[in-house]
């Protein structure tokens, strides 16, 4: 008895070892198994023309590794394991939400594919376009993209644009910030991030919809929220589950632009002059093609949901990082409020509001903004699909794998931008980065169309916080989440003061 108790240690060692080497082995078969699943139609040839990396195990893939990285507030951690294993070879191979997929990561790589409209088409992940619409830019073909895009870009972002919408920014923006600031006189702290969304979504909405009452504002924002929670999380349409939320926030969204596209038809067809300015309803309801085809109710209401989500949720967030690194930065913040107190003073008395002019003379608070973009990557990750075999960096893309554009890993680079965790606005002082290397708007025939509108409404923001206001946050120190957005969880819980009496 006492030597098989003596022995016992021994063979639980052996037991332990054994199983170890068992998952070793399983694991490294099943990943190897799995990779010749995915490539071994590609050839010998072909295969051997890969980039480096690997296809994970079956379903999951390199998605646990993503997650990982994301949800543990190191999203970095991702991509720097690649290169860990692999080298810097820019370009790698995965499985990544349920495709085999090639990451490019560095500029010239994601500028490769970015600009190559023939070799690339959109490539978003069947469940996000199921989110944001089956009709809209994310699964439309090369032509349909063009002439939607021609279409609605020119009224969003030209100078004619511009002009117009910003005495409503300039209106939205003073109301708001008053909203706040009395409520937190009142004792209360308000969500930031939250009702940043709120404000950047009246802005949108009265710009595709030319305006929505209180109720249809709200329900159709409260959507947006889960809709945008549902759209990286993983595709599981089951109760309880943020993708199985957003399918029911998009049908939700559906069924509130219906009803306005009714109404609107409705009202067209008794012949009731419009009571404002063409609004993109309009816009998309009177568009015609080459062939006399005007667009469907789905195809418009698509186009829609993609517009307004897109058109908020990132500019309300880069709004608010660019609050909080100004007010946790006094030096950045002083040189940028000097900045707007001698636009201020160059205004002539008679001038109501900010003009463009005035918004083109903001050129520290520019850099400012560029360099939240850059920090706070809100659109981390865009993704394409390859149309034929393509060579970047002198590996293979194969036809029908798709691409994912790593933004992030552009921009957080230390040979592409020193110290990248520094928050560091100077560093765009008479700097026009080189192609490629800054891409918070994309690149090519997608870059954002939103892109200057984006970049207006933010400054207007921040011109008027600096000057009248300061952001007193309850938990400065709070955790960050970075899916779907970076966000601090408590979504910027915080009191604004009013420190101006101009205000
Ligand atoms: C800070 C704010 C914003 C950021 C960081 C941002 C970022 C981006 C990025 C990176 C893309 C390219 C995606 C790709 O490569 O596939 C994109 C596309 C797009 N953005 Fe923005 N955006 C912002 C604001 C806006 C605004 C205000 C609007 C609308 C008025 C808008 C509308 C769109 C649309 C419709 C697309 C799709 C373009 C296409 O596929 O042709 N965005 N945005």
């Amino acid at each position: 008895m006492e030597a098989a108790a003596a022995a016992a240690p021994w063979w639980w060692a052996a037991v332990a070892g054994a199983v170890v080497l068992a998952v070793v082995v399983l694991d490294a078969g099943v990943r190897r198994l799995h990779g010749w699943y995915r490539e071994a139609a590609l050839g010998a040839e072909r295969r051997s023309r890969l980039p480096p990396g690997e296809m994970g195990w079956p379903v999951v893939g390199g998605m646990w590794a993503f997650l990982r990285a994301f949800k543990s507030g190191n999203p970095d951690a991702f991509i720097a394991s690649f290169i860990q294993r692999f080298g810097r070879t820019g370009v790698y191979r995965a499985f990544m939400f349920s495709s085999p997929t090639i990451i490019a990561a560095t500029p010239e790589a994601c500028k490769q594919v970015l600009m190559d409209d023939e070799g690339f088409v959109n490539g978003w992940p069947k469940a996000t376009v199921a989110l944001i619409g089956p009709k809209s830019f994310v699964a439309m073909g090369y032509d349909e993209h063009r002439r939607l895009r021609k279409l609605t870009a020119a009224p969003i972002n030209g100078f004619d644009a511009l002009t117009s919408y910003l005495p409503f920014i300039d209106r939205t923006v003073r109301s708001s910030l008053k909203t706040w600031a009395d409520v937190s006189a009142d004792g209360s702290e308000v969500e930031f991030l939250t009702e940043l969304r709120r404000m950047t979504f009246k802005i949108i909405v009265q710009i595709f919809l030319g305006g929505a009452d209180d109720a249809t504002m709200h329900a159709l924002e409260r959507s947006y929220t889960n809709l945008n929670y549902g759209m990286r999380a993983m595709a599981i349409n089951l109760p309880g589950f943020a993708y199985h939320r957003a399918l029911k926030a998009r049908r939700r969204l559906v069924a509130v632009l219906q009803g306005v596209l009714d109404e609107r038809r409705a009202s067209m067809a008794k012949g009731f002059a419009r009571s404002g300015a063409m609004d993109m309803m309009d816009r998309l309801i009177e568009a015609v093609d080459e062939h006399g085809r005007k667009l469907e109710d789905d195809e418009i209401i698509d186009v829609l949901i993609m517009y307004l989500n897109a058109g908020h949720e990132s500019s309300g967030h880069i709004t608010m990082w660019a609050t909080v690194f100004l007010q946790e930065n006094p030096e950045i913040f002083e040189r940028a409020k000097a900045e707007q107190e001698a636009i201020m003073r160059s205004i002539p008395a008679t001038q109501q509001g900010l003009t463009l002019r005035d918004f083109r003379k903001m050129e520290y608070l520019s850099q400012v903004v560029d360099e939240t973009l850059r920090f706070v990557n809100i659109s981390f990750v865009s993704f394409r699909q390859a149309t034929k075999d393509i060579y970047v960096n002198g590996y293979l893309i194969p036809k029908g794998w798709k691409v994912q554009l790593w933004y992030r890993s552009v921009h957080m680079d230390p040979q592409v931008y020193p110290d990248p965790k520094k928050f560091n606005p100077s560093k765009w002082e008479g700097q026009t980065p080189r192609a490629g290397t800054f891409l918070p708007f994309g690149l090519g025939a997608r870059l954002c169309p939103g892109n200057d509108l984006a970049k207006l409404e933010i400054s207007v923001f921040l011109h008027h916080f600096l000057l009248g206001y300061r952001l007193v946050r309850k938990n400065p120190s709070c955790r960050v989440r970075y899916l779907p957005h970076p966000r601090p969880v408590d979504n910027c819980l915080a009191k604004i003061t009013r420190v101006s009496d101009e205000y």
